[in-house]
């Protein structure tokens, strides 16, 4: 069996006197692929940002390899071994491919940080071509691919990726799919939000279904792929 590497125990979390995220549980074991699938506004983002420490959960414990991370902030959980692939990309559109991979290893020092730029570039041959071109002018897909490598060159053991696929093509979300795959198979462990639930239950050993800020149903990505709720709910029926 493998370990808890990240518990979530009665998480609540709210945005002045909004309740959005109401006493939500869940782990993820070492090695695993998770997910957690949900409409608009049901709170994935929220609940990534909690545990990357961009937001400040009210109550509830966040336990990251057994220590408490709660209240931890964001560049700090980074140094713990996790890193956060935010919604909607947020490159610095500004500055070079190399430039946005750099800013990703503050955590390291150059040596290792030239070495793990090479490992991405390995994993992402389009960001190698394209080392000097400015953030803002790659394509929506490539854009993905950056922030996915940025996130990398802090080393996580585990990655946080946020609606990965969101405003893709068809082909370009199986290539980030495929790649979220293989970051898996390398090590990575992975809790990824969707809602493209479809591929991500297709993906995960395990999911969770987030609706209005509480989990309503989990199992394996396989059952929740073949769940009449879920189906109804979220495949298109
Ligand atoms: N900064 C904020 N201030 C107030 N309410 C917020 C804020 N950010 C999010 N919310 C609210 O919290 C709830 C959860 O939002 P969240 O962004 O976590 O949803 P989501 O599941 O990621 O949705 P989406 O699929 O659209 O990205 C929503 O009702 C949203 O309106
Ligand atoms: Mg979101």
């Amino acid at each position: 069996m493998s370990e808890t590497m990240l518990k979530v125990d009665d998480l609540n979390v709210y945005y002045g006197s909004i309740h959005a995220i109401k006493g939500i549980s869940f782990e993820v074991k070492s090695g695993e692929i998770v997910t957690l699938i949900g409409a608009n506004g049901a709170g994935k983002s929220t609940t990534l940002n909690t545990i990357g420490g961009l937001l400040k959960a009210k109550s509830g414990t966040i336990e990251f390899e057994g220590r408490n991370i709660g209240g931890t902030p964001a560049h700090k959980v980074v140094k713990e071994g996790m890193a956060l692939c935010p919604e909607g990309r947020r490159i610095f559109q500004q500055l070079t491919v190399k430039e946005n991979l750099e800013m990703g290893a503050f955590t390291r020092n150059k040596a290792e940080a030239d070495e793990t730029i090479e490992q991405v570039y390995e994993q992402f041959p389009r960001l190698k071509e394209r080392v000097k071109q400015v953030a803002g002018t790659l394509s929506g897909g490539e854009q993905q691919m950056l922030a996915m490598g940025r996130a990398l060159m802090s080393k996580p053991k585990l990655m946080m990726l946020d609606e990965p696929s969101m405003g893709l093509a068809p082909i370009l979300v199986d290539q980030i799919f495929d790649i979220i795959v293989k970051l898996n198979k390398a090590g990575t462990t992975i809790l990824l939000v969707e809602q493209n639930a479809q591929m991500a239950l297709s993906i995960a050993n395990r999911a969770y279904v987030l609706e209005t800020g509480k989990i309503v149903n989990h199992g394996t990505g396989e059952e929740l792929l073949h769940d009449d709720s879920v189906r109804q709910a979220y495949l298109g029926g």
